[in-house]
């Protein structure tokens, strides 16, 4: 999937801003935010849930893949004069950890476009402090109709399965809720609803 192309109108669809807004709320209402924290934000796109959440913290770290994406995010952080912010050109499957550490790791739409799943777990795992958070939010199991034929990511997840694998990483009181539904239109006609979910863990 070409993000480098889409980053351009990315925000002009209200639907991914009101979704970063409803995650934002989520995080806000389970995880106990203070002044001091530091975020990193991985696969930011245009930044939009971490713009949701900025006033919470001391500083946050954007980080994607995209050029495209970095490029307007570092757009809005500049013409907004944002001082707590950084965007970082990251992959974790081939780049190697950034040497910070962090008190809260959140993730919107993003673990669904990376291939494994466990190893990314481990490494988010790595850069947050202890103890540390992780939010991350995702489709629900899907039949494959929210990208259509083409995509080979992740066709959502499930959340038992999910569970697991983030207890293997090591995170503890692991717990879902859902904080969104994506209303959006398939190949085979009309439209279905898609919804999202926010996992919750902590690094002990
Ligand atoms: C569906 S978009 C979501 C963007 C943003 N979180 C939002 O909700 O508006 C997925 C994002 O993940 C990024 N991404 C995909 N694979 C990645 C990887 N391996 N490492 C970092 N970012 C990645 C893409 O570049 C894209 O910006």
């Amino acid at each position: 999937m070409n993000f480098d192309s889409r980053a351009k109108t990315w925000d002009d669809d209200p639907m991914k801003t009101a979704r970063a807004e409803a995650v934002a709320r989520e995080i806000r209402a389970q995880v106990t935010l203070t002044p001091q924290m530091s975020a990193l934000e991985y696969g930011c796109g245009t930044g939009l849930l971490s713009f949701a959440l900025r006033e919470q913290f001391k500083h946050l770290t954007l980080a994607d893949s995209s050029s495209g994406m970095l490029a307007v995010l570092e757009g809005k952080i500049a013409s907004g004069a944002i001082a707590n912010m950084t965007a970082l050109k990251l992959d974790l499957a081939s780049d190697p950890l950034p040497r910070e550490r962090f008190d809260l790791i959140h993730s919107l739409m993003t673990l669904h476009h990376i291939d494994d799943t466990d190893a990314l777990l481990h490494a988010l795992y790595a850069l947050l402090k202890s103890p540390g958070y992780l939010c991350l939010a995702d489709l629900d199991s899907e039949d494959g109709s929210f990208h259509g034929a083409d995509f080979h990511g992740h066709r959502g997840f499930d959340r038992e399965t999910l569970r697991r694998q983030a207890s293997d990483a090591g995170f503890r009181n692991i717990r879902f809720t859902t904080v969104f539904t994506i209303r959006k239109a398939v190949a085979s006609g009309g439209e279905k609803d898609f919804p999202v979910f926010l996992l919750v863990a902590e690094k002990p």
